[in-house]
């Protein structure tokens, strides 16, 4: 398989995906309730239909899962996994930190991710074993050495409420340990600032596939280690997730593993 033809489909995918987002930005028509504070706007929706309608063009045999629509038929080794819309509650608080995220898989293997946000022009992409590139650059994790000197970021599920105690607990001793702790609201991009440098340190529980699969590929091709918090090499199907430049991981993981083992 040409895993070429599979990028410049991903990224025709995700340029068609944003169009639909730019053009709904700030004039939705619609902004609907999953659950209590996670919105679904009509710009997910029609993002996700022309990413599906570019990749099945393309690839019509080929498994999608994808977000809003969930997993489609068929029993191809290659899947699709897509996030029309990382960053929806920014997005429709007109807040341009957003992304489309879309990976390929073969097997269990992520042989492809890219992550756009059109708003600020920044295209992330990786293939497997070739590296990552920030709008066609190479990109590397940073090299700093302590948590000291570390820029961090998390993000919040939306089950935030339920799990407050533990979710303040880790934040309040990454706060105290680092120079920072920020909270962007797109776990995609979360990954890929952390690939380009400019975060160390990355955690966030309760995160689904659609959410890490391109940023997992990208942050691991620009040498990003990815772990769940027992130090467990990271697979999408899990929910807990540490990405830090590899440097400072052991001293994150001191500090987000709880007494209790949550
Ligand atoms: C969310 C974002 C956010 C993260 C949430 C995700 P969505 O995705 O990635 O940063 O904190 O856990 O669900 O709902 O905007 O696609
Ligand atoms: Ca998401
Ligand atoms: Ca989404």
């Amino acid at each position: 398989m040409d895993f070429g033809k599979i990028k410049s489909v991903a990224l025709e995918a995700a340029q068609q995906g944003a169009e639909v987002l730019m053009g709904k930005m700030g004039r939705l028509s619609e902004i609907n309730k999953k659950g209590a504070i996670d919105l679904v706007t009509d710009a997910d929706t029609a993002s996700e239909k022309a990413i599906i309608a570019t990749i099945q063009a393309a690839f019509p045999e080929h498994v999608i899962l994808a977000e809003e629509s969930g997993l489609s038929d068929g029993s191809s080794v290659f899947r699709w996994i897509i996030d029309p819309l990382d960053g929806t509650t920014n997005f429709a608080h007109s807040l341009g930190l957003f992304a489309v995220s879309i990976a390929c898989a073969r097997g269990d293997d992520i042989i492809c991710g890219v992550v756009f946000n059109p708003v600020s022009g920044e295209l992330f992409s990786a293939v497997k074993d070739e590296g990552a590139q920030l709008n066609g650059q190479t990109i590397r994790v940073s090299d700093t050495l302590e948590v000291g000197e570390s820029l961090l970021v998390t993000g919040f599920p939306y089950n935030v409420g339920e799990i407050l105690e533990q979710i303040m607990t880790r934040l309040s001793r990454c706060l105290a340990a680092s120079q920072g702790v920020r909270r962007l609201g797109s776990a995609a991009l979360d990954l890929c600032y952390l690939a380009c440098g400019r975060f160390e340190g990355f955690w966030e529980q309760n995160l689904k596939p659609w959410d890490t699969a391109a940023g997992l590929l990208i942050a691991r091709e620009a040498g990003a280690r990815v772990t769940d918090f027992d130090n467990r090499e990271f697979r999408i199907d899990m929910s807990q997730l540490l990405a830090t430049n590899g440097k400072i991981h052991h001293q994150m993981l001191d500090l987000i593993s709880l007494e209790d083992g949550r």
